[in-house]
């Protein structure tokens, strides 16, 4: 007899613990267990061996082939696993399945728009807090203690002095604050009202424009702000100036744009009167400059504050402003 059974076992062991793909397995299988293997060899050259010994050596040898058997069957789960793990499972012939790509919310769109516009013309981008004393909301926008003019814009209150803005107007103070003349800001943000409807929203997007420097005209705030609406829709769209107030302005108008659902013919998003009105605007009133130090004998300004909602309504023919907020995918996915 040439080796040992034990010997046999040893050798196969090591040689399928180095294995590193099928095939080669295959071949320490018929090597050891095949018909002419080491294993079988050894289990017929124990009719040579002296009867007595026969059954343990028997015994030994099948139990040598199993233990072989299952070293082969856990090799081959190894390969398997790490063929797996190095993309050798992997079928590239699959088509893979699509990322589906997101889109820019309509009002972050219009947002976007309006304020490449007004950076075109050469304004600068301010922003603020959204949480505003009553100082910068109401009380340096010559909103007097107590006026009614107070009540135009349903408010929020966090405490007594402070609230969440109604408008992005107080950015006007607060640029202003801090620099001098020439100023040329526009300010995008969220604001707030106690507020809901088919036009208004209790949360919505204003951008706020300022203009101040020498000689600055009503002139100039219209052609501003009728450079914008052409650029923003088509030089088609009619828009119309419309007497306004508000305290921080004087003269102050709001702009309507023809309503784009009926085209002006009266539904009930512009509540049959054909308009919308997208802004309020005005020339800054001199109150709101002297609350800042500005010297009223040389400079005067414009601003104006838009709804990006109705822009966008207006823009995309939606008819009811709580569709933006509905997060509703079907809705949203069109754009
Ligand atoms: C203001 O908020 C003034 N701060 C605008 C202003 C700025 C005037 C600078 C003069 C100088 P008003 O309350 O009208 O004004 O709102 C401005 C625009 O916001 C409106 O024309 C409208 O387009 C939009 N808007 C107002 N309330 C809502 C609302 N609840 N939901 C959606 N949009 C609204
Ligand atoms: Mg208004």
């Amino acid at each position: 007899m040439e080796k040992s059974i034990e010997q046999i076992h040893d050798d196969a062991l090591r040689e399928i613990e180095a294995a590193t793909d099928d095939e080669t397995l295959k071949q320490i299988a018929v090597r050891f267990l095949g018909r002419k293997g080491a294993v079988t060899g050894y289990l017929r050259s124990i009719s040579q061996l002296p009867p007595d010994q026969r059954p343990a050596a028997g015994k030994r040898a099948n139990e040598v082939k199993k233990l072989l058997e299952a070293a082969i069957e856990a090799a081959r789960g190894r390969i398997a696993q790490a063929a797996a793990r190095a993309g050798g499972d992997i079928d590239v012939s699959l088509p893979g399945r699509p990322a589906r790509a997101g889109s820019l919310h309509p009002v972050t769109r219009v947002n976007n728009e309006i304020c490449t516009i007004f950076s075109r013309l050469g304004f600068d981008i301010a922003e603020g807090p959204e949480i505003e004393s009553d100082y910068y909301n109401f009380e340096a926008l010559n909103f007097p203690p107590h006026h009614p003019a107070r009540d135009m814009q349903d408010t929020f209150f966090v405490s007594e002095a402070v609230v969440l803005r109604t408008h992005t107007s107080p950015l006007q103070v607060r640029v202003m604050e801090r620099t001098q003349p020439p100023v040329k800001v526009i300010a995008p943000g969220k604001v707030y009202r106690c507020d809901s409807d088919l036009t208004h929203s209790p949360v919505f997007h204003q951008v706020e424009g300022l203009l101040v420097d020498s000689n600055v005209s009503f002139g100039d705030l219209k052609g501003t702000l009728t450079t914008f609406i052409h650029q923003l829709f088509d030089k088609q769209i009619k828009l119309r100036f419309r007497p306004s107030f508000f305290p921080f302005t004087e003269p102050s108008a709001e702009v309507d744009i023809m309503c784009v659902i009926c085209r002006g013919r009266g539904c009930r998003v512009c509540s049959h009167t054909g308009w919308l009105e997208i802004l309020g605007s005005g020339m800054v009133h001199p109150a709101v400059l002297e609350n800042v130090s500005y010297d009223t004998s040389r400079y005067s300004g414009f601003a104006f504050g838009v709804g990006v909602e109705r822009l966008a309504m207006l823009k995309y023919g939606i008819d009811d402003i709580r569709r933006f907020f509905e997060n509703d995918m079907r809705f949203l996915s069109q754009f």
